[in-house]
């Protein structure tokens, strides 16, 4: 609340974060398992002194460095970027109680980037057991990367028994820290494999041989990553809080995306041990491009999911999605929304001084005698704060296709039950006048029932929805 909003229009913030992340991902997983499958590859083939192969491996890693060191870091970058725009209070919120870990994090990159770039510039100009040694700095450090930004993710997804006066160690070991470091790690290696195939195809088209033995052994680097995803993914899915096992079986894109990763692993699977693991060398740039594209839908896939079943919260019962610390809801609920927030006090001070009591606080009563068109203005400053984390106004889940055809009353119903109408939602933190406010800019945008539906004014769903909210609220 005591950040401005940041408006990316049609598609929302945290939308733009998720596209950014998930290519992220797709480069740091490569850093990580490559980093891996490299050291132990370079390690095998100084063990059998084979030149060949080693030359291969040279090459490979120039291009793993060029991508991950070059686009991992950009794209890294670009994540901070978004995240402390668009959810500045739970970044916030997550440098503070990481913040030796991110001190951690940043030593162990520097080591990462040191050791790959004298791991490939000083190739052949180093005693093979330093040339070793070096390789697998780079894969512990990227390794221990991993480990703590994902105990990072883990956390924002069940922060299990941390309170605010606990240390970083009780939030670093949360429920959800084992299975993700596991899936994560099996993600690595696969996609690592699944990179060396694709270069090995183009750049060894015209060495059967060679190519066979890298597909072969990659292949067993393959299958332990898939091994580890399934472990991974199935303790995830078990660790997962009710609430997000809910919004997994609720929300049904979700439901769909599930099914596809599942399908598409499995498809992997099959399509490593009958392809480069029975028969090596049979892998062409055609097949090769295939089961990359497959793997990164299923990465990208698995990432989507793992942020989805999130909501109402970007930290787990301690922000919700968008960026109130549920300790202030109440407050805000009492005082305002516009009120809690030191930008909207401040943009209402500037445009809309006389809606001020002279308790320094804004008086309902007055914000209700502003005219039409400027509770409209202001209905829409709460929306940017209170809701466009989650939808736009017409694109991204956009409120005026939500709300089609719905009345004034309907509208009300569900801003003052957002958690009823549907549990992923964060409750309203505002007060009845703001709820007027912004029920009067939704109903400005609302897109009206598609021309010749005779049955719209004989069904009413506002009687539905104010049951359904009415029996929530009696259930309590
Ligand atoms: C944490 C994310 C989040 C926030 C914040 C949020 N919503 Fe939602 N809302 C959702 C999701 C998810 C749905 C399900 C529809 C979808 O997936 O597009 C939804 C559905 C809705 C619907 C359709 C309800 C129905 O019964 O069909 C309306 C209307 C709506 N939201 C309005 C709002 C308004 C107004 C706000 C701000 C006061 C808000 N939402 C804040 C996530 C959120």
């Amino acid at each position: 609340m005591h950040y401005p909003w940041w408006y990316v229009p049609s598609l929302t913030s945290p939308m733009l974060i998720a596209m950014i992340a998930t290519i992220h991902v797709f480069v740091s997983l490569y850093a990580v398992g490559g980093g891996i499958v490299l050291a132990g590859e370079v390690s095998y083939a100084y063990k059998v002194n084979n030149k060949s192969l080693l030359d291969y491996l040279r090459s490979h890693t120039l291009f793993f460095i060029l991508l991950t060191v070059v686009f991992g870091a950009i794209t890294g970058v670009g994540i901070w970027w978004t995240i402390s725009l668009s959810s500045p209070l739970a970044t916030e919120a997550l440098i503070h109680i990481f913040v030796f870990g991110w001190a951690m994090e940043y030593v162990f990159f520097v080591l990462e980037i040191v050791a790959a770039f004298i791991f490939h510039y000083y190739w052949g100009r180093l005693d093979p057991k330093v040339h070793k040694t070096i390789g697998w700095i780079y894969a512990v450090s990227a390794y221990i990367s991993l480990v703590l930004i994902t105990a990072i993710t883990a956390f924002q997804l069940d922060i299990g028994n941390w309170t605010p006066d606990k240390g970083m160690w009780v939030a670093f070991f949360n429920p959800q820290t084992f299975p993700q470091i596991i899936a994560r790690s099996g993600a690595s290696l696969l996609l690592a494999s699944l990179y060396i195939y694709l270069h090995a195809a183009f750049k060894l088209k015209d060495n059967a041989q060679l190519r066979a033995l890298v597909e072969n052994r990659t292949s067993k680097w393959a299958m332990a990553g898939a091994a580890l995803v399934t472990v991974g993914g199935a303790w995830w899915y078990v660790n997962l809080p009710e609430s997000a096992k809910a919004a997994l079986a609720g929300a049904s894109a979700l439901n769909i995306l599930t099914l596809l990763i599942f399908t598409a692993s499995a498809v992997v699977f099959f399509m490593l041990y009958f392809g480069p693991y029975r028969n090596p060398g049979w892998l062409n740039p055609g097949f090769a491009i295939l089961y990359f594209v497959i793997g990164i839908a299923a990465t990208g896939t698995g990432e989507f999911i793992r942020e989805g079943v999130r909501k109402p919260y970007i930290v787990y019962n301690y922000v919700t999605g968008n960026n109130v610390l549920i300790s202030e809801i109440p407050k805000l609920q009492a005082t305002g929304y516009l009120n809690g927030g030191t930008w909207t006090k401040a943009f209402m001070k500037a445009h809309y001084p006389q809606v001020f009591g002279t308790d320094g606080n804004i008086d309902g009563n007055k914000l209700l005698q502003l005219p039409a068109s400027d509770q409209i203005k202001v209905g829409e400053v709460l929306f940017q704060y209170h809701c466009n984390d989650c939808h736009s106004t017409r694109g991204f889940s956009g409120v005026a296709e939500l709300t089609r055809g719905w009345s004034k009353g309907m509208i009300h119903t569900v801003v003052t039950h957002l958690d009823k109408a549907h549990f992923f939602m964060p409750p309203w933190c505002g007060t009845e006048a703001e709820a007027t406010v912004l029920t009067e800019y939704l109903q400005s945008r609302s897109e009206p029932v598609p021309e010749g539906m005779k049955f719209s004014n004989i069904n009413s769903r506002e009687n539905t929805l104010a049951e359904k909210v009415g029996r929530g609220e009696a259930e309590k």
